[in-house]
C-alpha cells in the first residue's frame, strides 16, 4: 500500500514540492485515513500497531519517492507517537494519540537549540512550575514539521541549577500563548519539510502535560531517538534505493558511443556496488527493527543501521549523479534531490560521530560483560 500510494500522489508532486518548498497538505491528508500517521499506535487510540519491521518497509517506500514526507511520517511516527505512547499517562494518550494516530495533529520533537545540537544535555529551555502549570522559555530551532506541527514535545530543564536533575519533556500544543513559530530554515534538501525554529516565550502549559516525570526527561529524548534512528536508516535506504531506481532508468535510456551507457561495464559496476550497499543497508535496517520488535536493547543496532545507511546512501545517490553525468548536475533530474535530501540522513537525530559514541560505548559495555 505504501508504495502504491507513493507512486500514485507522491511521484507526480516530488519535483515541484522540493522547488517550491512546500507541504504537500494535498498529500498528507490522503494519509490521515490510511494509517500513516499512527503506524505503531496502538489500536485503542487509532493505530495500525504495526511492528517495527512494517513501519520500516513504509518508511522505505515512501522515502524511495519523496524523502521530505518520508521525514514527515517517520519523524512524528517515532520520536513522538512512540514516546507518547511508551511514557504518556491516560489522560495524555487520551487527548493526544488519537488525533495524532489519525493525522489530524502533526507531531514535533525539539530538542535541538542553538547551543544544544550533538550536546544535547546542554539545553538552555527552562520550564519553572507556578502553581497548576509550568512557565516555559525555550528557543528549538530545526524542529522537523515545525511548521505544521499542533502537539510538540519540547525538552527543557525544571531546575536550571542542575539541567541534568531538571530535564524533562513537556507536551505544548501550537496556540497556547507565547508559543511563536519562526522562520523556515533555508536547509539544502528536505525541502518539502516545514524545518524550522520554535520558541516559546512566558508560555503557561498545564503540569499535567509534563510527559513522565521530572527529571525523566533524557531518557525520553534517547528513548525516542533509539527508535527514531531505525526509522532515519530505512529513510537512507529508501533514498538509496530511489537513486538505484532513477539510474538504473537512465542507464537503459542514455546512449553514448552507440549503445545504452548500460552496456558499458565502468556503468554496470557503478550499478553493482550500489544495488550490494543499498541492500547490505536494507538488512542492518531490519535487523534493528527485528531487535526492537523481539524487546531487544536498541540503542547499538539502531546506531549501527543509521551510520551505515546513512553513509551508505550519501554514497550511492554520489555514484548516481556520477552515472548521470552533466544531467545528473541538473536541477531537471530527481537524482539531483536524491543527492540533497540523502546528506541529511548522515546528521539528523544524531550526527555519525554520535552513533560512533553509542556504538562503541555498546561494545565496551559488552567487552566488559
Ligand atoms: N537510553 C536510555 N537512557 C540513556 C541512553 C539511552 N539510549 N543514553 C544515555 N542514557 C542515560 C544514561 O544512562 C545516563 O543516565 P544516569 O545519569 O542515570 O546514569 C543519562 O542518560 C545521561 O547519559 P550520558 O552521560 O551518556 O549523556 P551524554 O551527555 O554523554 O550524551 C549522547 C549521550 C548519546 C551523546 C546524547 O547526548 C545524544 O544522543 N546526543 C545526540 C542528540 C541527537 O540525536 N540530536 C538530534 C535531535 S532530533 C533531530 O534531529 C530533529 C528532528 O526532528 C529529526
Amino acid at each position: 500500500m505504501a508504495r502504491q500510494f507513493a507512486r500514485a500522489e507522491l511521484a507526480p508532486i516530488a519535483k515541484e514540492i522540493d522547488e517550491e518548498g512546500r507541504f504537500p497538505w494535498e498529500a498528507v491528508e490522503k494519509m490521515g485515513p490510511l494509517n500513516f500517521f499512527g503506524m505503531q499506535a496502538p489500536r485503542a487510540y487509532g493505530g495500525a500497531e504495526m511492528d517495527t519491521l512494517s513501519y520500516c518497509l513504509a518508511i522505505e517506500e515512501i522515502s524511495r519517492v519523496c524523502a521530505a514526507v518520508g521525514l514527515t511520517i517517520a519523524v512524528h511516527n517515532s520520536v513522538v507517537v512512540y514516546p507518547l505512547s511508551k511514557f504518556g499517562d491516560d489522560r495524555q494518550k487520551a487527548k493526544f494519540l488519537a488525533p495524532l494516530a489519525a493525522g489530524e495533529k502533526i507531531g514535533a520533537f525539539c530538542l535541538t537549540e542553538p547551543n544544544a545540537g550533538s550536546d544535547a544535555m546542554a539545553i538552555e529551555s527552562t520550564a519553572i512550575r507556578e502553581g497548576d502549570a509550568y512557565v516555559v522559555n525555550a528557543n528549538k530551532i530545526f524542529v522537523t514539521n515545525g511548521g505544521v506541527a499542533d502537539t510538540l514535545i519540547i525538552f527543557v530543564s525544571v531546575n536550571p541549577d542542575d539541567v541534568k536533575k531538571g530535564f524533562s519533556a513537556i507536551l505544548v500544543e501550537r496556540g497556547t500563548p507565547g508559543f511563536e513559530v519562526g522562520l523556515l530554515e533555508n536547509n539544502c534538501g528536505m525541502r518539502a519539510n516545514p524545518v524550522c525554529s520554535i520558541a516559546l516565550t512566558d508560555c503557561r502549559v498545564p503540569k499535567e502535560n509534563l510527559l513522565g516525570r521530572e527529571g525523566d526527561g533524557f531518557k525520553v529524548a534517547m528513548a525516542a531517538l533509539d527508535t527514531g534512528r531505525i526509522g532515519i536508516a530505512a529513510q537512507a535506504v529508501g533514498i538509496g534505493q530511489g537513486a538505484l531506481d532513477v539510474s538504473l532508468k537512465y542507464a537503459k535510456e542514455r546512449i553514448q558511443f552507440r549503445v545504452p551507457i548500460a552496456r558499458h561495464q565502468a556503468i554496470q559496476m557503478m550499478l553493482a556496488d550500489m544495488g550490494t550497499m543499498v541492500e547490505a543497508a536494507r538488512l542492518l535496517t531490519l535487523q534493528a527493527a527485528y531487535v526492537k520488535d523481539q524487546g531487544g536493547e536498541v540503542a547499538g543496532p539502531s546506531a549501527m543501521a543509521k551510520l551505515f545507511a546513512g553513509r551508505t546512501a550519501s554514497k550511492v545517490v554520489s555514484m548516481g549523479v556520477q552515472i548521470h553525468g552533466g544531467y545528473g548536475y541538473s536541477r531537471d533530474y530527481p537524482i539531483e534531490r536524491y543527492f540533497r535530501d540523502a546528506r541529511a540522513t548522515e546528521i539528523y537525530e544524531g550526527t555519525n560521530e554520535i552513533q560512533q559514541i553509542v556504538i562503541a560505548r555498546e561494545l565496551l559495555k559488552r567487552e566488559e560483560e
